[in-house]
């Protein structure tokens, strides 16, 4: 079992002569088991975080650890297998392979390591089922609306059945239902494996699922009564 361990993480952008301290000095913790929401206004560093997380960014500075491994210092190679293997990752814009299929794009990961097309379907068909896109399984994600192209993501971070999650915003397209049953899907699946998992999220209705908040304000996490306004629903 393990956590991921952010600590002092530090991520600066210049753009135009401008620097955006996106992520300005972050420590969390997420333990085997929790599930938490990073939650905070758009521009406050968010994505920032989870791509870090994710070994997609590298940070200026500070480290992302898992497994006792530095991810943010991985090779090219190490990423990939790391992401393909032990992350769960839903991207806040899909990603879906445009030419693909819903079942190939839920399988992707499995192709990427090598399994027959027939056999990642196989694997593949429960996860569309589990949200709720069994009739659409042949479809590009043209042929699909946003809602159903966000479940087709979260399918396919589901898919090889991750030691760690990361969601991005994973219901921003949903309503209300489904985004319930999404929310209780990735905290059930934390809970049962004993796997840490994000979600980054706008959407107060989902703190009732998740085990704790954190609060993002300009790239710093923030703590009590400005947290808790912060978390209150208008
Ligand atoms: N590639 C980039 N170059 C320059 N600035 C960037 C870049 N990416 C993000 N930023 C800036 O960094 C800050 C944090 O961005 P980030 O995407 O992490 O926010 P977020 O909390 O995920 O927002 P949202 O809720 O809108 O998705 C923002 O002010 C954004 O404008
Ligand atoms: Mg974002």
């Amino acid at each position: 079992m393990s956590s991921l361990e952010l600590s002092d993480l530090v991520k600066h952008y210049r753009a135009g002569g401008e620097v955006v301290r996106a992520v300005d000095g972050i420590s969390l913790t997420v333990s085997p088991g929790e599930f938490v929401a990073l939650y905070g206004p758009s521009g406050s560093g968010k994505t920032t975080l989870l791509l870090m997380a994710a070994g997609l960014m590298e940070p200026d500075a500070g480290k992302v650890l898992f497994d006792g491994r530095d991810i943010s210092r991985l090779s090219a190679h190490d990423g990939a297998v790391y992401r393909r293997r032990e992350v769960g990752f839903v991207f806040q814009a899909f990603h879906l392979i445009a030419g693909a299929t819903a079942i190939d794009n839920a399988a992707l990961k499995l192709l990427a390591d090598g399994y027959s097309l027939a056999s990642a379907r196989v694997e593949a068909r429960p996860w569309l089922a589990r949200v709720g896109l069994t009739e659409r399984e042949m479809h590009t994600p043209r042929q699909l609306s946003m809602g159903e192209r966000q479940r087709v993501a979260i399918a396919r971070a589901l898919v090889n059945e991750p030691r760690l999650l990361l969601t991005d915003e994973p219901t921003g397209n949903l309503d209300s239902r489904r985004s319930r049953e999404i929310h209780a899907l990735l905290r059930d699946i934390c809970h049962e494996r004993g796997i840490p998992g994000v979600l980054v999220t706008h959407d107060p209705q989902a703190i009732e699922y998740v085990d704790r908040v954190h609060t993002l304000r300009d790239g710093l996490l923030v703590a009590g009564l400005e947290a808790e306004l912060a978390t209150t629903p208008a």
